[in-house]
């Protein structure tokens, strides 16, 4: 089982009460088709807005290492958690208040989709799609793809073209949401426009009229 290693200690974004066994991987989630409760993210401290918006960048070499719990609860809260409990909403926006996007995790041990509701991961598929989700090498080994999706079903009695238009756009302020997280979390990313679409999804085997706009590989920087 993976330990909260020394870069994630290091980073400041992460407190000596998340640093438990609640940070680590379980290994037999996937096999056991079971929902993966996400530590609390931590919501305090670490680097200011300037310091993440100086860091920023695209990075396209990744190390192998796995994230952790505690790096993906605060990963995935940044990218599209909720910061308004009582009504709900999201630290993205969305056209129309459609609330519209899912992100899909491409792990090593599976498929996975984030819960924002519970902050919780719950299992997708059985299978490792990692590969599937870009044209570039380093898709297949970067320990994670998020994977963005739309659902037009969400999105109103409006053209499918601009559901597209507006879906993407959506997905466009998740992926900034992960480019800061990863510049203050030492991170490596980079947002990706470059995939087949219609055969991830199929992959994917997406539900009802969701469809995928982008992905983003996230992991350690290789050094
Ligand atoms: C809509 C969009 C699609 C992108 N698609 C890809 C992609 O498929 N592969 C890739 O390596 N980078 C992709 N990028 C990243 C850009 O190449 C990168 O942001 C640009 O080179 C500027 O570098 P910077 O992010 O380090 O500032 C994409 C960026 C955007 C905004």
């Amino acid at each position: 089982m993976a330990m909260i290693t020394r870069r994630e200690a290091g980073i400041g974004l992460i407190t000596a009460a998340s640093l438990t066994a609640a940070g680590a991987w379980p290994a037999a989630a996937a096999a056991a088709a079971q929902a993966i409760e996400l530590p609390q993210p931590v919501t305090g401290g670490g680097k200011t807005l300037a310091e993440a918006l100086s860091a920023r960048r695209s990075t396209r070499e990744f190390a192998s290492e796995a994230l952790s719990l505690t790096v993906l609860s605060g990963l995935l809260w940044s990218a599209y958690g909720i910061n308004r409990p009582q009504s709900g909403d999201r630290t993205a926006p969305s056209w129309r208040h459609s609330i519209e996007q899912k992100i899909y995790l491409a792990l090593p041990d599976g498929v996975w989709l984030y819960d924002p509701v519970e902050h919780r991961l719950l299992p997708h598929l059985a299978a490792d799609l990692r590969a599937l989700t870009g044209t570039q090498d380093f898709v297949g080994t970067a320990p994670l793809n998020l994977v963005y999706v739309a659902d037009g079903a969400r999105m109103g009695d409006v053209s499918a073209e601009e559901k597209r238009l507006y879906a993407f756009t959506d997905t466009g302020f998740i992926g900034q949401n992960v480019y800061l997280f990863c510049a203050a979390a030492g991170l490596a990313t980079v947002f990706r426009g470059s995939l087949e679409r219609e055969k991830l999804g199929k992959a994917l085997q997406l539900p009802g009229e969701q469809f995928v706009t982008f992905a983003q590989t996230v992991g350690y920087p290789r050094t």
